[in-house]
């Protein structure tokens, strides 16, 4: 069996909808990686029905929780033969109050960022086992408001929404970096990108102020459609294994707006303190 597999994070909505339908349109299995079933199953139809590719799998799943993450990347593993594109793509945009996960972590950090990490990390034997697979880490612009603080990577003090988001998206970006490293003798490529801003339903959960003017100006926004086009190009086109590592922009490579994007120091340490934090988490014993 040749089919192309791909998985997509947050496939449902937005441009990780847009995404997977392009990928169903180019004859990849798709996994959609979602956490409401109901929402989850009315894409499904809907991108059936538009592509007519009914190879469009869904796994529900809360990437929240890292255990969940792990538990998710093993049924992977268990029954697909190969991964040609993992799109990591889920998101959110938090409330104005900092707020914690079952497992401890910052709720943002632990969607935004530690999620890609790990999905990442227990897929990894399965995209070296396929022949020039991709890891696609949906990032944003609005990293040149964050700023990476090992002493504070969580946010315990001077949380702001508008902190976590732009720190998780730096993160994004870091965590391309150095894992193009730790891949370089292997098939696997990576890369970020900023996807514009978009009219999706990004911030519609979110109580900020910064949620609330994002919603006043959907109107102005790009649609899903072309939001998605960054993330199709890096998953589609061809000849681009050079730019392994780096920050997408309008299809194009971009430098990254603040420094620790591209400190190498800084990267591999975020790498090392999200390992850490894995192996925290995932050997805590379960709240009775
Ligand atoms: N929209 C923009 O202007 C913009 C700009 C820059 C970067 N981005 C990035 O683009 C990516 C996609 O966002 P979007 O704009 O397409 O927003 P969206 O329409 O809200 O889609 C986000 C997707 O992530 C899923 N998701 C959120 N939390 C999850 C969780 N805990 N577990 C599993 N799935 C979860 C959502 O599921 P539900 O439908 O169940 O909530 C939804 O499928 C995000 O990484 C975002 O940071 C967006």
């Amino acid at each position: 069996m040749n089919e192309k597999i791909a998985i997509v994070t947050g496939a449902n909505s937005g441009i990780g909808k847009e995404t997977t339908r392009a990928l169903l349109r180019e004859k990849y299995r798709v996994v959609m990686v979602c956490r409401n079933r109901d929402k989850a199953e009315s894409a499904r139809d809907e991108l059936i029905h538009d592509t007519g590719n009914e190879k469009a799998d869904i796994l529900l799943c809360n990437l929240d929780e890292m255990k969940n993450v792990v538990r998710t990347a093993d049924k992977i593993k268990e029954t697909y033969p190969r991964l040609d594109r993992l799109v990591n793509n889920a998101g959110i945009l938090p409330n104005g109050k900092r707020s914690e996960t079952d497992e401890g972590l910052e709720y943002t950090f632990a969607v935004n960022h530690m999620a890609y990490f790990l999905m990442t990390r227990e897929l990894l034997p399965l995209l070296k086992s396929t022949s020039r697979s991709r890891i696609i880490n949906v990032a944003s612009d609005a990293h040149q408001g964050g700023e990476f603080n090992p002493q504070n990577i969580q946010l315990e003090k001077g949380y702001s929404a508008m902190k976590a988001y732009g720190n998780s998206k730096l993160f994004n970006i870091m965590f391309t970096r150095q894992l193009a490293k730790e891949i370089r003798n292997t098939d696997v490529t990576t890369y970020s990108l900023h996807p514009g801003v978009v009219n999706t339903n990004f911030a519609s959960d979110s109580n900020s102020w910064f949620a609330k003017l994002f919603n006043i100006g959907k109107i102005f926004m790009l649609s899903p459609e072309k939001g998605a086009k960054t993330s199709i190009y890096l998953s589609t086109e061809e000849g681009i294994e050079n730019n392994s590592g780096s920050y997408f922009k309008n299809s194009k490579p971009r430098k990254p707006g603040i420094r620790d994007a591209h400190n190498d120091e800084a990267c591999r340490k975020l790498w090392n303190i999200s390992e850490e934090l894995a192996h925290e988490v995932l050997n805590k014993p379960a709240l009775a």
